[in-house]
């Protein structure tokens, strides 16, 4: 028999480490896993003085795939330059372990089209991916202060586009093999104003020859933030740069009901690890409460399990279990409809558990 597989767990900040121990439960009914916890974001500040230490990158990049909870929150929030911040560590970890394609899929759980604050006529049928690129752009140009101004500077290079265009494309075909669905890549710009937009839009036009059967579209950011309210459902899949994947990815996760709901995977080059982490972050204002939903990671464990462990059969066994719940009518409060019942952390996770035990 092979060895287990090493994951890296770093639960981080906030409502990090109840929704990590909750998967980690999860993961552990599922087969053998050696697990390994490290300290990423504020609690490394704390015990270290920076977000992410050199051992813990190298741990990271020496196992077979990582999962994060998420970092952050208002103690170690400053406006002070020079000071370390939590998000460091993860700007960090995704650079140093070379994750440069983030998928954040959405596919609203039929059991919860009500809790989406878009009418249910609206999303039916939603089934879309964002593909965000993780290690450029605004997110790592050059920046500072600079006596009473500051700037942050977007950049991108040929090869940087054309990598993330390709996985747009081939994310498209795969995911018509499984829905039958004919493959559509949305390239999301602001082509209007932006060299840095110019550039993407050029090379993924460059790119697309090379997938025939897959239908290429441009649209601007400002737009597609309007049409993935106004039409989600005619979305595929939509790749575009780091700062836009961020920002629509948190508005698509509405369509799924919550935040709380959407899953990523952080994937670099073949054979490396992966990063598998929920969309959200650390939620200060329930951070404690045993109130998270642990949907969104238990989700992102089914991402690690596919996409970082080649272990497909187990990710269709968590999502399917999820569903259930779902069905059976089980919320947490973000969740939950008003006057409608919600269970916590820990009684959701039980009946997760239960689920994939019967
Ligand atoms: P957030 O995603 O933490 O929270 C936004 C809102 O969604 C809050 O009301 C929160 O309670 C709710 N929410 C989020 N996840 C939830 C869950 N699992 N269950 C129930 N409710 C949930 O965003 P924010 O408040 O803007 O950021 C808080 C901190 O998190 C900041 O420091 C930010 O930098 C950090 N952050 C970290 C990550 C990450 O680690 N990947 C991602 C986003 C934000
Ligand atoms: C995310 C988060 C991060 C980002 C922050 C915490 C650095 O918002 O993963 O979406 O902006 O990428
Ligand atoms: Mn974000």
């Amino acid at each position: 028999m092979s060895e287990a597989p090493r994951i890296v767990l770093l639960p981080g900040d906030g409502i990090g480490p109840e929704i990590v121990t909750a998967t980690r439960r999860l993961l552990e009914a599922l087969g053998e896993f050696e697990f390994e916890e490290r300290p990423m974001g504020g609690c490394s500040i704390d015990a270290h003085g920076t977000a992410l230490t050199d051992e813990v990158l190298e741990t990271c990049r020496g196992a077979d795939a990582v999962l994060l909870g998420a970092v952050g929150g208002p103690r170690w929030d400053t406006t002070d330059p020079g000071a370390p911040r939590p998000e460091q560590g993860l700007l960090g970890l995704r650079k140093g372990m070379g994750l440069y394609a983030n998928l954040r899929p959405v596919r609203p759980s039929p059991a919860l089209v009500g809790a989406s604050p878009l009418r249910e006529e609206r999303i039916a049928g939603t089934d879309l991916l964002v593909v965000r690129e993780l290690t450029g752009g605004i997110y790592f140009g050059d920046s500072g202060r600079d006596g009473d101004a500051a700037h942050d500077t977007c950049e991108y290079s040929i090869a940087e586009i054309e990598r993330i265009a390709r996985v747009g494309f081939e994310s498209a075909r795969r995911r018509a093999e499984r829905s039958g669905r004919a493959p559509r890549v949305t390239s999301v710009d602001k082509a209007n104003v932006l060299e840095t937009s110019r550039l993407w839009r050029e090379v993924v036009g460059r790119v697309a020859p090379d997938y025939p059967d897959v239908a290429l579209d441009h649209l601007l950011v400002d737009n597609a933030a309007m049409q993935l309210v106004s039409r989600p459902a005619d979305f595929d899949v939509i790749v575009t740069e780091n700062l836009f994947g961020d920002i629509l990815s948190d508005e698509s996760a509405m369509l799924t009901g919550s935040l709380g709901m959407l899953p990523s995977a952080s994937l670099g080059a073949e054979g490396e690890p992966g990063l598998f982490e929920p969309v959200h972050g650390s939620a200060p204002d329930i951070a404690g409460q045993g109130v998270a939903n642990p949907l969104a990671t238990f989700l992102s464990a089914a991402m690690l399990l596919r996409h970082g462990l080649d272990r497909a059969e187990e990710a269709t066994r968590i999502e399917a279990a999820v569903d259930a719940v779902l069905q059976r009518g089980l919320r947490t409060p973000d969740l939950a409809a008003a006057g409608e019942a919600a269970v916590g952390t820990e009684e959701m996770t039980a009946a997760v558990l239960s689920e994939l035990a019967a």
